[in-house]
């Protein structure tokens, strides 16, 4: 019976699980946090699908494909939206209770779609809806669960992941905390907590399903337990990992401390966004407008707000009624009343914010990665789907097709050797980075970081400073200049040993802020969500060329 270790707790790490368990795998879930917390509850404007009429998987691979500006995977693309809409059935059946209306269940808009066909449940806590019925599923059935618990490292013998190494809240925090009813115990005997509580974990499978890495960037939609734990090591344990310059930044965060979302779903409704003299600058840029792909007009408030020296823009959907609003999106309309702004009545000031990774670890179409042993899931994974900028709504449903195509995948062959996917990664030293599209190899990063181990005279990274410094030069707009001076400050820190998990948090932001500086320093090209300001765009370049 195959041991499964599931680290996050997320759509696609309960997904896993729970599918997983079904086919006979023991499983334990290892997460951060509580169970329920994450961004997965945090996820408003809803998940896509074509399940409506009028609409088809081709429409929806072909908008998908059209937003990552041309790097998308074609077959992952292909997958996601033609298995989309049985995962959608899954979920109804997992108690998910999405909104309907008189046609029957509800469809919004979102930039970049051709179609309406984004389904929401809770008005705007869609997230928060899904999260809630997998939670249900897992206790209902007893999957084990170890909470409070932080990935530090993959244990990798002979070439195989057979673990992890993890850390508690504090010592001996994050005992197993076995749900009732459990089943056999899904891993071997947990090594004893020592003076730290790190410790390991040992199974025959390990699935990486944490998340993102919002918290690199001063300004971020994620919640905080979003530092990118399983990429940096995966990273660190030798995978390949890609893509890693194509960070989204969201148009619309409220310009206010904590910088919550408000969903691209309102400006599917009709909203608009202003510059400070009330002009909808959008219509200048594209002819989609506040509908244009994300890095369209995240780029556009970014270079709109620097005009007009750093003055927020604002978002305004006063037309659309107070009674409407609060009905729609009960979740953002107390944000803003939290915020002191009556958003039926004036527009309010937005910001672009941090908001997701198209990179990570990357998987075939089963979730496996380069390393024997390990597979990766939802948004640490690097599946191809999303090129260079993710197609909005996209990301729950990639949560529920690959994680069920993991559960799958690992039940069926637990322990047979796993291919690594193709192509070939190009080898950096420890580390292993594949780029989409084509590019030059990333060298000397595995040698940068794995020179903290002797590192006289460095000092301890601090993470305000880091993301700081990531804003400045590896945010929605890059140039090489600003990018070699984010590399040489990074070199000039050193990671702190991981010993809890703040630590442990800062070791895996500090290895993969190096990573991301790198990737952005090699892709000397703009494209999607990837900016460089010293360089043609990739699409000038080639009329250059032709
Ligand atoms: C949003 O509601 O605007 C975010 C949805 C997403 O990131 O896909």
């Amino acid at each position: 019976m195959t041991r499964v270790l599931v680290v996050g707790s997320g759509i696609a790490g309960l997904w896993t699980a729970i599918r997983a368990a079904e086919r006979g795998c023991h499983v334990t879930i290892v997460t951060k946090a509580a169970l329920g917390e994450g961004a997965t509850p945090w996820a408003q404007g809803g998940i896509a699908a074509a399940i409506f009429a009028g609409d088809a998987p081709t429409r929806h691979a072909a908008d998908t494909l059209s937003a990552g500006a041309g790097l998308g995977d074609p077959a992952a693309v292909r997958v996601l939206t033609e298995e989309g809409p049985a995962r959608i059935r899954d979920l109804i059946r997992f108690g998910v209770a999405f909104d309907r209306d008189e046609s029957g269940i509800a469809r919004g808009l979102e930039a970049a779609h051709s179609r309406a066909r984004i389904l929401h449940a809770g008005g705007d806590r869609t997230g928060a809806a899904i999260e809630a019925a997998l939670v249900e599923t897992v206790r209902r059935r007893g999957i084990r669960v170890i909470e409070h618990t932080t990935l530090v490292d993959l244990v990798v013998e002979s070439g195989r992941v057979v673990g992890i190494r993890v850390v508690g809240d504090e010592p001996g925090a994050g005992s197993p905390r076995p749900v009732p009813a459990a089943g056999a115990p899904a891993t071997a005997p947990a090594s004893p907590p020592g003076p730290t509580s790190l410790r390991e974990l040992r199974a025959d499978v390990v699935v990486l399903a944490t998340g993102g890495a919002g918290q690199l960037f001063r300004h971020t939609t994620n919640p905080d337990v979003a530092t990118g734990d399983g990429v940096a090591a995966a990273a660190r344990a030798g995978a390949a990992v890609a893509d890693l310059e194509f960070v989204q930044f969201h148009p619309t965060a409220l310009a206010v401390p904590g910088t919550p979302l408000i969903s691209e779903a309102v400006r599917g409704e009709g909203a608009v966004l202003r510059d400070a003299s009330g002009r909808r600058f959008l219509l200048e840029i594209d002819p989609r407008a506040e509908l244009a792909p994300r890095d369209v007009v995240a780029r556009a408030v970014w270079r709109r707000m620097a005009e007009q020296d750093g003055a927020p823009v604002v978002l305004d959907a006063t037309h659309l009624g107070a009674e409407r609003l609060a009905a729609r999106f009960p979740g953002i309309d107390a944000a803003c009343r939290a915020a002191g702004f009556d958003w039926s009545r004036e527009p309010v000031p937005v910001v672009p914010a941090a908001h997701y990774a198209m990179g990570g670890v990357v998987t075939d179409l089963a979730g496996r990665t380069s390393l024997p042993g390990l597979w990766a899931v939802g948004e640490v994974a690097r599946t191809g789907v999303h090129g260079a900028n993710r197609l909005a709504s996209n990301s729950l449903l990639e949560g529920a097709v690959f994680a069920e195509r993991a559960a799958r995948d690992l039940a069926a062959a637990p322990s047979a050797p796993v291919p690594a996917p193709a192509p070939a990664p190009v080898q950096n030293g420890g580390y292993t980075i594949r780029r989409a599209g084509d590019g030059p190899g990333i060298d000397g990063v595995a040698d940068r970081i794995s020179a903290e181990m002797d590192a006289s005279g460095r000092g301890l990274v601090e993470r305000g400073e880091l993301q700081q410094l990531m804003w400045d030069h590896v945010g929605l707009e890059r140039d090489a200049r600003g990018l070699a001076a984010a590399s040489a400050r990074l070199d000039g820190w050193r990671a702190p040993e991981p010993v809890d998990r703040r630590t442990a948090e800062d070791r895996n932001l500090l290895d993969l802020a190096r990573l991301t500086v790198a990737a952005a320093l090699a892709r000397t090209g703009s494209v999607g969500a990837h900016t460089r300001t010293d360089a043609a765009s990739v699409a000038e370049t080639e009329r250059e060329a032709a």
